[in-house]
């Protein structure tokens, strides 16, 4: 594999795991007297830019929180414009991926998407399956609270089975039973557009994550201001709760 291309920026310590919330599209689009779906039109943009970033900068894994499980209660029209994204996304950047040796992956539960949409993202998965570069890891129909319950679930499955015992539920354990059990933990949690909330994304796995909030509307949030978060990332000190 080769290593990523330099980049004009004096980065630190690059995160292996970034996570973004991408907020803000409707608020991008009522600024510029527009309908939200234009909003999301051009977030649809900011996605295509960050991945190619990602990949440059030398990030590992980036998972992006492209539609949550409550999201489905927005009116038809907006869900329908979002799924209509998606596909266009996952048909249009195929060659692309390959291209910057990208390896796609999605956590959520994706029973719940559209069989035109989880075709397409299977197809996605299946043909980048071998790429070593960034993996690109998309949230849909997620919550935080489902994966924890259905990780409940599953380990109890596996009690029932004999396949395991109470006494060694542990961490690492019911690591292995979320979505997320192939990735570590993100190392830096983005959002945009202000908001200071963790929306019911990757509650289990965010719990020592490097949180950077920028008033920057997703639409807007293109290749700079990502660098600029890395840089930031990389002027810190973590601990992990020690000294
Ligand atoms: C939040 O903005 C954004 C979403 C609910 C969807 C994110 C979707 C995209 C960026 C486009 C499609 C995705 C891919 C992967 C191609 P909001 O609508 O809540 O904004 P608001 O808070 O300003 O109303």
């Amino acid at each position: 594999m080769s290593p990523p291309a330099p980049t004009q920026y004096k980065f630190g310590k690059i995160p292996k795991h970034v996570a973004i919330i991408m907020d803000g599209n409707g608020r991008w689009a009522k600024a510029k007297n527009m309908v939200r779906v234009q909003g999301h039109r051009a977030g649809a943009e900011s996605v295509r830019e960050v991945v190619k970033a990602a990949g440059e900068f030398g990030v590992k894994y980036l998972t992006l929180y492209a539609f949550s499980v409550e999201n489905w209660k927005r009116p038809k029209t907006e869900v329908q414009t979002l799924m209509g994204l998606l596909e266009n996304f996952l048909r249009d950047e195929l060659p692309e991926l390959i291209k910057n040796n990208i390896r796609l992956q999605a956590i959520g539960r994706l029973s719940d998407l559209p069989e035109n949409v989880r075709d397409q993202l299977h197809q996605c998965i299946q043909a980048t399956r071998a790429n070593t570069g960034l993996i690109l890891i998309l949230a849909l129909s997620y919550s935080g609270r489902v994966e924890i319950i259905e990780a409940v679930h599953s380990i109890l499955r596996e009690i029932k089975l004999g396949h395991l015992d109470s006494a060694q539920i542990d961490e690492q354990v019911f690591n292995h039973h979320l979505y997320t059990r192939y990735y570590p933990d993100p190392d830096l949690l983005i959002r945009t557009s202000g908001e200071m909330r963790l929306s019911n994304f990757l509650l289990w796995q965010l719990s020592y994550t490097e949180i950077y909030i920028t008033p920057t509307l997703w639409p807007d949030f293109r290749r700079q201001h990502f660098a600029e978060a890395l840089i930031d990332y990389g002027n810190r000190q973590r601990r992990f709760g020690s000294l």
